[in-house]
């Protein structure tokens, strides 16, 4: 069923409830399970697109909030559009602005029409409603867009978290009536950690001619147990015929898990910004580079690993260095190598889900980063 021309979603094969598929973009095929870096402001930050794009992304995460405030979506659609401006070629999604003007403006307040908040940049007054969100985002450009949504803070009282199902159905139904006709938008499932709220409310979503299904109001502080028992039964009962998206999760584990349970798409800032705050991840475990025991060190950061960091010889001895000395080409370094774990780990999901040997594939990567925590 094609809602937006030009858009749509096939699934190539399943092995229990994972599958893998192909999701077609006006910027190209998108290949899933697929990992979407985050740009918020236009740039995954510190690398180029190419770079971006040999990590194996061919989708990218931008967000409203951000851009809508600076530089505004006038300036990118004049200069073009995101692609256009930002030069990456591929897919690209962006997020409809209301849980990061929830995490980052100041004096917010959420009323039926929308967010009314102060920007963080100047303490502009702004509001953000569901027709604003659509406006801004068609705008910017993306491939994909989002519908405003209420994430409740993890923890909310039930009461908070049915409000939030009610109000994201409200603004999804404003969200859809406004929307560009060339521009694909997907719902919000919410629902905080109870199945039977996140049932009701994907049906209800389900129900309407959105071109994709998220989950939102995940790791909101919610134990990581919890979250994947939650995402194993809800993910499963999302329409199969539309790609199902995790927004904002998680480490190579989270997405094992949820791959397991048939979700396609995630983003997280995960890799981008732990790789700034100079944490590399592996298969089997995070290495802190600062640690005094990498001083001699000149194994690369993953021996397995094909990334031009790891394949370009660069020592753990040598980035620790960097990272001491306050060297910003550490930061790229380890952003390549992160992103380049995803890209890996997406690839072999996908190959382990076309070739019927997903569950060993995901009891291989668990029982190695258990063993890596030992
Ligand atoms: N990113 C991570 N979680 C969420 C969510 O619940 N809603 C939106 N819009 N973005 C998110
Ligand atoms: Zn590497």
């Amino acid at each position: 069923m094609s809602r937006t021309p030009g858009f749509s979603f096939s699934e190539l094969a399943r092995d229990g409830n994972a599958r893998t598929g192909v999701l077609s973009t006006p910027h190209g095929d998108v290949l899933t399970p697929t990992f979407m870096p985050v740009g918020t402001q236009g740039s995954v930050k510190t690398l180029t697109p190419s770079e971006v794009a040999a990590t194996g992304a061919r989708i990218v995460l931008g967000n409203t909030y951000h851009l809508w405030l600076r530089p505004g979506p006038e300036l990118v659609a004049q200069l073009g559009g995101l692609h256009a401006f930002t030069r990456w070629p591929h897919a690209m999604l962006t997020d409809s602005g209301g849980f990061q003007a929830f995490s980052l403006a100041e004096r917010r307040t959420l009323i039926e029409d929308g967010f009314v908040f102060r920007s963080h940049l100047d303490g502009a007054r702004k509001t953000l409603t569901p027709e604003v969100a659509m406006e801004v985002q068609g705008l910017l450009g993306a491939d994909i867009a989002m519908q405003l949504d209420v994430c409740p803070p993890g923890g909310a009282p039930r009461a908070e978290v049915e409000e939030a199902c009610r109000l994201t159905t409200r603004w999804g139904k404003r969200c859809l009536a406004a929307k560009r006709p060339s521009q694909a938008l997907f719902g919000i499932v919410q629902g905080g950690t109870s199945v039977a709220l996140r049932t009701a409310h994907a049906d209800e979503l389900g129900a309407l001619p959105f071109d994709g299904l998220a989950l939102g109001g995940f790791s909101v502080g919610e134990p990581i147990a919890m979250m994947h028992e939650v995402v194993a039964q809800i993910a499963p009962h999302l329409d199969p015929t539309r790609p199902r998206y995790l927004m904002g999760v998680g480490t190579p584990l989270d997405l094992v898990h949820a791959i397991g349970a048939g979700v396609d798409m995630f983003d997280c800032v995960l890799p981008t910004r732990n790789a700034r705050n100079g944490q590399a991840l592996t298969q089997h475990g995070k290495i802190v580079i600062k640690q005094a025991r990498y001083k001699e060190d000149r194994s690369p950061l993953d021996p397995t690993c094909a990334c031009p960091t790891c394949a370009g010889g660069y020592s753990r001895a040598y980035l620790r260095h960097l990272y001491m000395a306050g060297e910003i080409l550490v930061l790229r370094l380890l952003t390549e190598h992160n992103l380049h774990l995803y890209g890996r780990l997406m690839r072999e999901a996908r190959a382990a889900i076309a070739e019927g040997r997903y569950a060993a594939f995901a009891r291989a990567w668990i029982g190695a980063s258990d063993a890596g925590k030992a």
